[in-house]
């Protein structure tokens, strides 16, 4: 009888235990919005990801600007696509610093890998992640730049939760991303984004994040917001 108690208690204490896990997202947030992504032609999204009319692209030096990275820090651009981003980070965080360039899909890194090293820039290391994971080391990062991302990924809170375990204790979240406002954007925003700035920031907050900034008027259709990482 005893026995069967302390069976049933130990079940009870696993079952409590396990919750978290039972309750977590299984199922993408958005199925197929990365299907283009899985095997990219390079050049295609070249010309779409840098070049002038794309809004991110034509305030770049605007938006690295704000940024406002520093020699020696450790910076991991979080879908880093083509790489834009990352080879304009490189040289201001110098010798000493590291720019990860992340992304799910592995043409797109190799490609940031082979123009960095054409280029000469030895600080950049390619990381191809998965859906729900950024894969960094954890405790090793100073800034996280998310630019034009965000609504891509399929599993929003295990993606932050891992850019949280990734970030030293005082480090920082940079979300780019585009307006989303009905009656107002383009149909093709409102069609491709499942939610604008104020449910993004939720969630962001949520996975252990709080909003310190916001550059109004940076860009034309996108908004950059500074977070920094609090203790969960
Ligand atoms: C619209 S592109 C933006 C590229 C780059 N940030 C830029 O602004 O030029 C979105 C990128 O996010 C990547 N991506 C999608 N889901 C991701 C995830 N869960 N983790 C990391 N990268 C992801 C895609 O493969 C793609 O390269």
């Amino acid at each position: 009888m005893k026995q069967r108690f302390a069976n049933l208690l130990l079940v009870a204490i696993s079952c409590h235990l396990i919750m978290p896990v039972a309750v977590a997202q299984k199922k993408s947030i958005n199925p197929g919005i990365n299907r283009s992504y899985e095997n990219p032609d390079v050049k295609k999204y070249i010309g779409r990801f840098e070049q002038e009319g794309r809004d991110v692209y034509d305030h770049r030096h605007a938006v690295v600007k704000a940024c406002n990275m520093k020699p020696g820090a450790t910076v991991a651009d979080i879908g880093a696509g083509t790489g834009l981003f990352t080879r304009m980070f490189s040289p201001l965080v110098g010798a000493q610093g590291r720019i990860y360039a992340v992304d799910i899909s592995e043409k797109f890194v190799k490609h940031i890998e082979k123009t960095a090293e054409k280029d000469g820039l030895t600080n950049i290391t390619g990381v191809i992640c998965s859906q729900d994971s950024v894969r960094l080391p954890p405790g090793s990062v100073d800034l996280a730049f998310i630019c034009d991302t965000y609504h891509h990924f399929e599993f929003p809170q295990k993606t932050m939760r891992s850019i949280h375990r990734a970030l030293k204790p005082v480090g920082q979240l940079i979300l780019i991303d585009f307006h989303r406002i009905e009656g107002v954007s383009p149909a093709w925003t409102l069609k491709h984004l499942r939610a604008g700035q104020k449910v993004f920031v939720q969630e962001i907050e949520k996975a252990g994040f709080r909003q310190v900034e916001e550059k109004k008027g940076l860009m034309k259709h996108s908004y950059f917001v500074r977070f920094v990482k609090v203790k969960k």
